[in-house]
């Protein structure tokens, strides 16, 4: 049998802890898959004291990650702490730098540093892996690095942030508004510890710059992400899309265009029959498409402890295995700088406007949308009440610039009131 697989683990909470639970539980398992023994030679954590649920004797203990991450003990550094930048970048590029290679679960890291680390690595002959950073339990680093392969990827695109989901989900399940649901997920201990990080598509951002990356074979670029987060999202327009035959999600979407490549994470309608508007709770789907195979959705755990550990021993088995790629697919000196595509391709948008409830008032909106381009291709009225009109347009394909000078001219109408609503609908 070849010698062991000696690992040393940064980060203690939930994920580090799964990993450990996974290790100690089917150690005989991992060794009869890979023809190596798992071994864990140290552990680092804030809190040497914290009772973790799980047995820490027989693991050398280091208070500094970056030491850990240069024992001579440990061939794998396993980063689980987080953070873009601070001990998780300094230890990732101590380990690296020494000599071992990465198995991290920080899509921040990454989206953030992963052209540098990933040239690092490659440099040194050492190699990064990150399943769980984006979907967590779902395989979709491996799905696109192997399985697709020889595959030109046409799109990707998902929900890949499960509190935003189950946000959305339980707002239009209870009829509750954001604020209300938003303290339920707090209570229930789904917001990260900045929450802004998960409703404000920062997280699922990083997910879609770091998928995007290996997708189009590009410099990852989380600043060129488009970002819309779902604190503006209200029961009203959840109701009305699902009156439509809509879901509201928190969608992100990459693809290369003409103009460039195009990265966006904000709330979507889409068609509530589709895989994605199937879509319930704290779940994550991706969706993959390339030229020759066509469409595949993944769907599952896209965070938790025993999800987010099994994609982080997948990495370490494919080590232990011999199984080495470069960081992001295709080595890091070839990924070229992708130009930011500025707008989005042109999509129908949904449109919620209150109108004051007097003669001509919707002609005056028609005529707006007319001017900028805008065409209709459904509107209604509903829930009239004495004084004011609430009413839906759906518009044909449209960009956003042609809307967005429609939403300025409906300021000069004096009949529209309030901010008017305006939702892309994506085709999925
Ligand atoms: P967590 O529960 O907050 O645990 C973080 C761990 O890192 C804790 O054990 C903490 O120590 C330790 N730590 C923080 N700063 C440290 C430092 N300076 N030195 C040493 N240890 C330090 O986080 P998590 O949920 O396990 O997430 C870990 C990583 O996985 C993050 O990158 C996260 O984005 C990613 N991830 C998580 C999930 C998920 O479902 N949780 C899913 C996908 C990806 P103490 O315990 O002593 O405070
Ligand atoms: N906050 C993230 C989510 C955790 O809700 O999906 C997994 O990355």
């Amino acid at each position: 049998m070849s010698a062991p697989l000696r690992l040393g683990i940064a980060g203690l909470g939930t994920v580090g802890v799964g990993l450990i639970k996974i290790i100690r539980q089917h150690g005989e398992m991992l060794t009869a898959r890979t023809g190596r023994k798992i071994e864990i030679s140290a552990v680092s954590a804030r809190s040497r004291d914290k009772d973790r649920g799980v047995p820490l004797d027989g693991y050398a203990w280091e208070d500094d990650p970056v030491v850990l991450a240069t024992r001579d003990d440990v061939d794998v550094f396993v980063e689980l702490m987080g953070g873009s930048d601070g001990p998780a970048k300094a230890a990732t590029e101590a380990a690296l730098a020494a000599g071992k290679d990465v198995v991290t679960a920080n899509k921040a890291m990454l989206a953030v540093n992963g052209q540098a680390l990933a040239e690092q690595a490659e440099a040194a002959g050492r190699v990064i892996r990150f399943e769980a950073a984006v979907a967590g339990g779902i395989p979709v680093i491996k799905s696109l690095t192997e399985g697709l392969a020889g595959n030109e990827i046409t799109r990707v695109m998902g929900v890949m942030n499960g509190t935003c989901n189950y946000i959305l989900t339980r707002m239009e399940s209870a009829g509750l508004p954001y604020e209300a649901v938003f303290d339920e997920a707090d209570k229930l201990g789904y917001l990260e510890a900045d929450p802004n990080l998960d409703v404000g598509g920062i997280d699922a951002g990083h997910k879609l710059a770091i998928l995007a990356s290996i997708a189009f074979g590009t410099q990852v670029d989380f600043d060129a992400v488009e970002l819309e987060g779902i604190g503006s999202i209200t029961i009203e327009d959840i109701r009305q899309a699902a009156d439509m035959g809509y879901k509201i999600k928190l969608l992100g979407v990459a693809q290369m265009t003409g103009r460039g490549l195009e990265q966006r994470m904000s709330p979507c309608l889409v068609p509530d029959s589709s895989p994605l508007g199937q879509l319930d709770g704290g779940t994550n789907m991706v969706v993959l498409e390339g030229d020759s195979v066509g469409q595949i959705v993944l769907r599952g755990a896209g965070a938790g402890e025993g999800p987010t550990a099994s994609a982080v021993m997948g990495d370490i088995l494919d080590l232990a295995r011999g199984f080495r790629m470069p960081v992001f697919g295709q080595p890091a000196a070839s990924l070229r700088k992708a130009r930011a595509a500025r707008a989005a391709v042109p999509a129908p948008y949904y449109l919620r406007l209150q109108l004051q409830d007097k003669p001509g008032a919707l002609a005056k909106v028609a005529r707006v949308l007319g001017e900028a381009g805008v065409s209709i291709d459904r509107m209604r009225q509903y829930g009239h009440q004495d004084t004011a009109a609430p009413v839906l347009i759906v518009t044909h394909k449209t960009t956003r610039a042609a809307l967005e000078e429609a939403l300025e001219g409906f300021r000069s109408t004096g009949v529209v009131e309030g901010e008017p609503v305006a939702i892309r609908i994506e085709a999925v």
